[in-house]
């Protein structure tokens, strides 16, 4: 914990404590020390009118710090050794086929009640096989548009957000099978954005960033209107894009107002959009992405659910094979101790594909510009 002096204003986007009775000018206690932020933000949600009338402006908070360290990940990580699976093919290719249909005709105006029962029933089937897999499942389709790209985006999304399930609600199979469902249909309003705003490869203009803002109501309409009547898929579609701060859309929900499932699915979201290839950027690597999500994480996302995913992505146990970002191939050897994220790395393949004279050991915590650009498979490159 570390004491920090937060502006009344900032108070209610604070996770913590506070840090000393907080007196009237007449001497009355306002609020004890020890209330946690977020019960007050709960209890007196308009505390802050309430001290900028006695004149106070600032308080002190024991303040949660940002992100986590080598320790905190490493005693997380002690019991779990998750590692990223392939889905089924022919299973993501089915699931693929009907979001593509459920958005193409919500697109064109036609009624997609149909098409929309048969991708319900697609992500029961998906459910299920997420409720068998130990690990995180990720599909291995490449797209070139923005039509393929969203429907394998909304396919990881479901993937990602029931395997967050099956860890935060374990043993709760129709949890898993609500926010599997959830992931499928979250970006639904995006059918109805002109192509040329979705596809564009610069910065959107104000304009045309109101109309993608739009996509969360929009999806939640477009759902409810083709059957879908569970009101916790149809408020996570609503919900998805609210940040835990209050900067997200369309609401500004803060914090713990915002369903519980909006805050997963927010999570697997932007990790996938960061991890996948876009018309406008390179695709992050994981560890850029976590890095990403992780910089962001006290502000704008529940950490309890980012931990999750710490939990299971990104971190390199000893033996797994990886490819740096020259193209040479490695196993990981053991990660530095203040640096989860950059193992050493027994290097087995140069950059030429030739194995080195001599042993290799790359220390990427230590100065090395190259990154871990991501884990093989040991059959895609033998490492004897
Ligand atoms: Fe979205």
């Amino acid at each position: 914990m570390q004491t920090a002096l937060i502006s009344i204003d900032d108070l209610f986007s604070t996770q913590g404590t506070v840090e000393e009775d907080i007196l009237s000018p007449q001497g009355a206690l306002l609020l004890p020390r020890g209330t946690p932020v977020d019960a007050i933000r709960t209890i007196f949600p308009d505390f802050s009118d309430t001290l900028s009338k006695f004149g106070i402006q600032h308080i002190r908070v024991s303040v949660e710090r940002d992100g986590f360290t080598a320790r905190e990940l490493a005693d997380a990580l002690s019991d779990v050794h998750i590692q990223m699976a392939h889905i089924d093919p022919r299973l993501s290719n089915l699931v693929i086929g009907r979001i593509r249909e459920a958005y193409r005709k919500v697109a064109s105006g036609i009624a997609a009640r149909k098409d929309v029962t048969l991708l319900l029933e697609a992500g029961t089937t998906l459910a299920r096989e997420i409720s068998k897999t130990p690990s995180v499942m990720f599909s291995l389709e490449r797209v070139r548009t923005w039509d393929e790209y969203s429907y394998v985006h909304s396919l990881n999304v479901a993937l990602l957000s029931g395997f967050l399930a099956t860890v935060l609600f374990r043993g709760d199979v129709r949890a898993v099978e609500l926010l599997t469902i959830g992931g499928l249909l979250h970006d639904l309003g995006k059918a109805v954005i002109p192509r040329e705003i979705l596809n564009k490869p610069g910065i959107l203009d104000a304009d045309e960033y109101e109309i993608v803002k739009r996509h969360p109501a929009d999806g939640e309409r477009l759902a409810r209107a083709s059957g879908v009547q569970d009101e916790r898929i149809l408020s996570l579609v609503r919900t998805h894009h609210e940040r835990w701060n209050g900067t997200g859309y369309p609401s500004k929900l803060k914090g713990e107002d915002i369903p519980f499932l909006g805050r997963i699915t927010a999570v697997a979201d932007v990790f996938d959009a960061l991890t996948s290839r876009r018309v406008y950027k390179e695709a992050y690597t994981n560890n850029r992405a976590i890095g990403t999500i992780l910089c962001e994480t006290q502000h704008k996302f529940d950490r309890r659910i980012v931990r999750v995913l710490l939990r299971s992505l990104s971190l390199y146990p000893p033996s797994t094979v990886v490819e740096l970002s020259d193209g040479s191939v490695g196993v990981v050897l053991a990660a530095s101790d203040s640096n989860l994220l950059q193992p050493d790395v027994f290097i087995t393949y140069g950059p030429d594909g030739r194995k080195p004279k001599g042993m290799t050991v790359l220390r990427l915590s230590r100065g090395s510009n190259l990154f871990i650009r991501r884990c093989l498979e040991i059959s895609q490159k033998s490492i004897a």
